[in-house]
């Protein structure tokens, strides 16, 4: 009845495909490097704060102390959810999935902002505030409303991170413990053209609302192959923690086509320099709380996946950022499910700088409506196109479902 098209494209991905210029973040895979606006994530890791990290993901340096303290005083500010939010949130399922309810909460967001039509830079970065400040709120009020407890009002007086772990668990957080989650939240806070990002990048390309682009990014973030993995990692760690054979259960894993999750990076072929820092984070924690097993577990899997991929010529699949965030999270008592959520309050930083950075661009102007080309290889009949038949002519065909 027809020909088929003939194609040249494979299924890529885009590896390796340049789509825009950024100012934003960079990495050398090779050589496992990571910089935000040119400072290394090391740097940033020991010595900055998320606020201030968000704060030079969003300008084009590290601010200065009154911006610095200016910015911690809008964000501090802006941390109150909408009454009608909470209301929404205790009418949804209990079984939502968190990064669902997240999403589903953004366009809610965008409803409540006064500004969400203006489109001038100085607007986009008080949505940005508005955003970073609000999302972790709803993180944490949803978790308390699925197990029956009123959401908490967020304490002026503690540090970003710190906030969010006493919204979430109505303690005041250990100080310690605070200062190694807001680390956390640096190091996942931007990553490049990451699936999400390009998602974010993509939306507003269009002329879209930063909060459009914000949904999409968290929609992308929540598959397994993305920010999904932290959480597959937790539950393989609890898969493990009962193998004596711990090499065994990864050839097995591997000999039935499954991945080892954390593990491997489209960017990177070295360890990824997140992964090293977290990898710290795990060990130190792990001894000042007297839980040492999920680090030593971990290293464990890291030491067996990476013994059996060089055995079959992968030798560039090392940890990943989701490798280590997972131990690193179950000791800070955060659920499983909520590991992918924690890791867009993060990314929520470098969403917005990319979606300004897209809808600003520079001297040259507004960036071009993405608009990528595909390769046609369904059926053909000509310039006419196929022949329409009425359905009382159609022969049924061969591959027809059952219904
Ligand atoms: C991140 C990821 C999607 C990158 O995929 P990619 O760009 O295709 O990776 P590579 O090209 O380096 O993969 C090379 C080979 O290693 C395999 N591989 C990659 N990661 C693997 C893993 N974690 N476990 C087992 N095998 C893996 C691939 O299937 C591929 O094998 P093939 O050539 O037989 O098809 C992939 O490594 C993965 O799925 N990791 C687990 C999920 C994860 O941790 N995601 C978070 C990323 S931050």
């Amino acid at each position: 009845m027809s020909e088929t098209a003939n194609t040249n494209i494979k299924n890529t991905g885009l590896r390796g495909v340049a789509v825009a210029d950024t100012k934003i973040s960079f990495i050398d895979g090779e050589q496992g490097i990571l910089m935000y606006r040119g400072y290394r994530i090391e740097e940033l890791a020991g010595k900055s704060s998320f606020l201030e990290t968000a704060l030079l993901l969003l300008n084009e340096d590290l601010p200065d102390k009154g911006e610095l303290d200016e910015f911690t005083r809008r964000v501090v500010e802006e941390r109150k959810m909408p009454d009608f939010l909470a209301e929404c949130l205790k009418n949804l399922p209990k079984q939502a999935s968190p990064m669902d309810v997240l999403q589903a909460t953004v366009p809610l967001l965008a409803a409540a902002d006064p500004e969400l039509t203006v489109e001038t830079r100085e607007a986009n970065v008080r949505k940005a505030v508005r955003l970073i400040s609000r999302l972790p709120a709803v993180v944490a009020a949803w978790h308390r409303v699925r197990n029956g407890l009123e959401p908490l009002p967020p304490d002026s007086g503690l540090p970003h991170a710190a906030n969010f772990l006493w919204q979430l668990h109505g303690e005041k957080p250990d100080p310690g413990m605070a200062r190694d989650l807001d680390v956390c939240m640096i190091l996942h806070a931007d990553h490049t053209f990451n699936a999400s990002t390009f998602a974010c990048r993509e939306v507003v390309s269009t002329q879209a609302h930063m909060y459009a682009g914000i949904a999409a990014g968290i929609g992308a973030l929540s598959g397994p192959l993305h920010g999904g993995a932290n959480a597959r990692v937790m539950k393989m760690l609890g898969e493990v923690e009962s193998e004596k054979d711990i090499p065994a259960w990864v050839r097995r894993q591997l000999e039935q086509g499954k991945k080892i999750m954390g593990m491997g990076h489209a960017v990177y072929k070295t360890t990824d320099p997140r992964a090293r820092i977290l990898r710290e984070i795990s060990r130190r924690l792990g001894e000042k709380l007297g839980q040492p097993k999920w680090y030593e577990l971990s290293v464990r899997v890291e030491e067996a996946a990476v013994a059996e991929f060089e055995r079959k010529g992968l030798s560039t699949l090392k940890p990943n950022v989701d490798f280590y965030s997972a131990s690193v999270y179950c000791m800070m008592g955060i659920p499983a499910d909520l590991m992918t959520p924690l890791f867009a309050l993060s990314r929520i930083a470098g969403w917005c700088a990319h979606i300004i950075e897209e809808k600003f661009a520079d001297a040259q102007g507004k960036p071009e409506l993405y608009r990528p080309e595909s390769e046609y290889i369904g059926h053909y009949c000509g310039q006419m196109g196929c022949a329409y038949q009425a359905i009382e002519d159609r022969k049924p065909a061969s591959q027809s479902p059952d219904v």
